[in-house]
């Protein structure tokens, strides 16, 4: 992934992004692997798509969501992984995605399912949040929020937990900085059970291997995987979340 793009690239980035994700200039995707994401999801969405709907979530980190809720927000949405298991969860569900290819397909997903009128789907960033104040009973992010000010910070925390309701839950799906999220009152689950990676076929284990996880390419292919599992790749599996009750 890191040399996948260079600094020309970074010219798909709207000014506003560029301000978040670069803000020192032009930056390197080479070197700054979180600039390079922010790359792949404007430049080439379908191939992170692919990528996302193979890294599919425990199924209990999906039934613990809670059902019938009358309002849901999800921030950082993507081509919507998370999404699609909120839709029929909630009366309204308003979806923030700040960039605009994954929300292309995001949308395309959403007609498909034929519920459209369900979901409200807007541009935006976690610390500054398209909505009022108290507006949702589950405010909730998947493998998107970090405490880098870029992607969500302590602003953005503030802002997910403004806009939930007292007695609500905001959730963060397949955490990373665990302490940093523990020292702010949130509460750690995760699921055991082994965990894959499911490609579409051994081709698209190989050929998204070399993109995404080089360094277990080689044994993919070795091993003919069309499934691969998580420890192969290195990587802590989507098996958790850390979540904190509001005051009601
Ligand atoms: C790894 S993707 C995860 C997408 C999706 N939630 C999923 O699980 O498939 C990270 C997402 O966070 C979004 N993102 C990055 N910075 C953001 C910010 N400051 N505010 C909101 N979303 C952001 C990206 O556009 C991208 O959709």
């Amino acid at each position: 992934m890191l040399d996948r793009y260079t600094r020309a690239d970074v010219g798909a980035l709207t000014p506003d992004e560029a301000g978040r994700f670069s803000p020192d200039g032009p930056g390197d995707p080479r070197k700054d692997a979180d600039l390079a994401w922010e790359l792949l999801y404007r430049l080439e969405p379908e191939l992170y798509d692919r990528l996302a709907s193979a890294e599919r979530l425990h199924p209990e980190v999906v039934n613990w969501l809670p059902r019938d809720v009358d309002s849901i927000l999800e921030v950082g949405a993507g081509t919507g992984r998370l999404t699609m298991e909120l839709i029929d969860r909630g009366q309204q569900v308003t979806v923030v995605e700040p960039a605009l290819p994954l929300r292309r397909i995001l949308r395309r997903k959403i007609a498909a399912a034929g519920r459209p009128e369900r979901v409200r789907l807007l541009p935006g960033y976690f610390d500054q949040l398209p909505l009022p104040d108290d507006s949702a009973s589950l405010v909730v992010s998947c493998s998107a929020f970090t405490p880098e000010p870029g992607h969500g910070g302590e602003a953005g925390l503030t802002e997910m937990e403004r806009v939930c309701k007292p007695g609500g839950r905001v959730a963060i799906v397949w955490p990373n900085h665990l302490d940093w999220l523990a020292a702010r009152g949130y509460r750690y689950l995760s699921f055991p059970g082994p965990m894959f990676v499911e490609f579409r076929s051994h081709r698209e284990a190989v050929e998204l291997s070399e993109i995404f996880y080089p360094q277990a390419a080689g044994e993919i292919r070795r091993r003919g995987w069309r499934r691969v599992p998580f420890e192969a790749l290195g990587v802590n599996p989507p098996r958790d979340l850390a979540y904190k009750v509001l005051a009601s």
